[in-house]
């Protein structure tokens, strides 16, 4: 538990600094890290970019892997997590173009790129780091309520929550919020070798009790974590409201 949204950045963003330092990443050997999207991991990249820009870190020999994107959005749109990920973080730091992964919620055949992205991820030895914010319905990358526990990425319907949530990006319009995603499942995240999320503010505090206070369960996803042999929550004071 941390004051404050940034200094939950700053710990979170030392925290990835050093598990890519020690692991000492090569070209041959590179550390693969998932990432989100949200206005919660937002502290976190600011300071890893001044890690970066300090010389303190490079992402030189990071593939990253991100959870998720919306269905339809064309990929320039200002609010798909494709053009959000290069605004907040890629476009400040080191790290190539081509290894940076981002599901494309344009192809043809959504399925095929879904399991092509499990493929991916498998074929990189897996994910060391997986990154997470969540939803105030406690989904973590867009498993939504009712998502399996043993889910792998896949297309997600979204909640008429997450669509009233998210309306704020699209100038408070419900209608502009795509209804689908492509999104990795509880299972994909569960695999990574270490989870960290990310959950700040007030309006995610009945998310956080339900996750960690109460059992295993199905309709508040970041539960799922509490089968995790290495999962870490970094939380700001607000998110601690109802535990
Ligand atoms: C979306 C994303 C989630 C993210 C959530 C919370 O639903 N798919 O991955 O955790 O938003 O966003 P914020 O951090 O802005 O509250």
């Amino acid at each position: 538990i941390r004051d404050n949204t940034g200094s939950v950045g700053e710990y979170v963003a030392n925290y990835i600094a050093k598990r890519i330092t020690d692991f000492a990443p090569t070209a041959e050997r590179p550390f693969v890290l998932g990432l989100p999207t949200g206005s919660s991991p937002i502290p976190t990249y600011k300071h890893l970019i001044t890690l970066v820009k300090a010389g303190k870190l490079s992402f030189k020999h990071v593939v990253t892997f991100n959870m998720d994107e919306y269905v339809g959005l064309p990929e320039a749109h200002p609010e798909s997590y494709h053009t959000f990920m290069f605004r907040e973080f890629f476009s400040h730091i080191d790290i190539p173009p081509s290894q940076v992964n981002i599901l494309n919620g344009n192809a043809q055949d959504l399925i095929a790129e879904c399991n092509a992205y499990e493929a991916k991820i498998k074929k990189h030895g897996g994910i060391e780091l997986f990154l997470g914010g969540i939803g105030e319905d406690g989904h973590i990358a867009f498993n939504e309520p009712g998502s399996s526990l043993a889910s792998r990425t896949r297309i997600k319907t979204l909640a008429y929550d997450t669509i009233l949530a998210n309306a704020r990006f699209f100038n408070n319009d419900i209608a502009a919020v795509p209804r689908m995603a492509l999104t990795v499942g509880v299972a994909t995240v569960l695999d990574a070798r270490e989870v960290v999320v990310v959950v700040t503010g007030q309006r995610k505090a009945l998310a956080l009790c339900k996750a960690i206070e109460e059992g295993v369960n199905h309709m508040w996803t970041l539960s799922a974590l509490q089968l995790h042999p290495w999962a870490l929550i970094v939380v700001d004071e607000d998110a601690t409201a109802e535990l």
